[in-house]
């Protein structure tokens, strides 16, 4: 980015939300535990058609969740039902790294946002595959 806006960023826009999912993939995709699940899905390289897709709908889908700005407009669970044996560790790993990341990108009241959104989507990810079962007394 070349505009005038300064990291850690104090807006949310397209281009701020979308500098962060960029940077926060390149991360996930070099992780040992999250990268082979989005390598299976959209492949490694992050220039190529599917991540672009992937990219497109994920700035639409913060976009969404921190501004209430329309334009998401899909179920965000399903993809994530098929991903092969999943852990709640690696919903864990997931949001370590996106708290990193949006704290390195965001001032903290934004990253807190972030962070908040993120822990809730993972929460109802975790509930709805079922890996909470041994925790629950009923
Ligand atoms: C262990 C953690 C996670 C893994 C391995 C994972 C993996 C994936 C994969 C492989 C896709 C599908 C890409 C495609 O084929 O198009 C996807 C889509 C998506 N993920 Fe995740 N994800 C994780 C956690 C999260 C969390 C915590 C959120 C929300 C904060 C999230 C939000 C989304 C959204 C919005 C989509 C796009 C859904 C759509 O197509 O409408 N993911 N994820």
């Amino acid at each position: 980015m070349s505009d005038a806006q300064q990291i850690p960023y104090d807006v949310v826009n397209r281009e701020t939300i979308h500098h962060l999912v960029h940077e926060f993939y390149a991360v996930v995709l070099k992780d040992d535990a999250l990268g082979p699940y989005f390598i299976n899905s959209l492949g490694s390289d992050l220039d190529n058609g599917k991540w672009h897709e992937h990219f497109h709908t994920l700035d639409d889908f913060w976009l969404l969740m921190m501004i209430g700005k329309p334009g998401y407009s899909g179920d965000p669970f399903p993809p994530h039902a098929f991903l092969g044996p999943i852990y709640i560790e690696t919903f864990e790993q997931w949001l370590k790294l996106f708290n990193e990341k949006t704290r390195e990108y965001f001032i903290p009241s934004i990253a807190d946002k972030f962070y908040k959104k993120a822990e809730i989507m993972a929460e109802q990810f975790i509930e709805n595959l079922g890996l909470n079962d041994e925790d629950d007394d009923d």
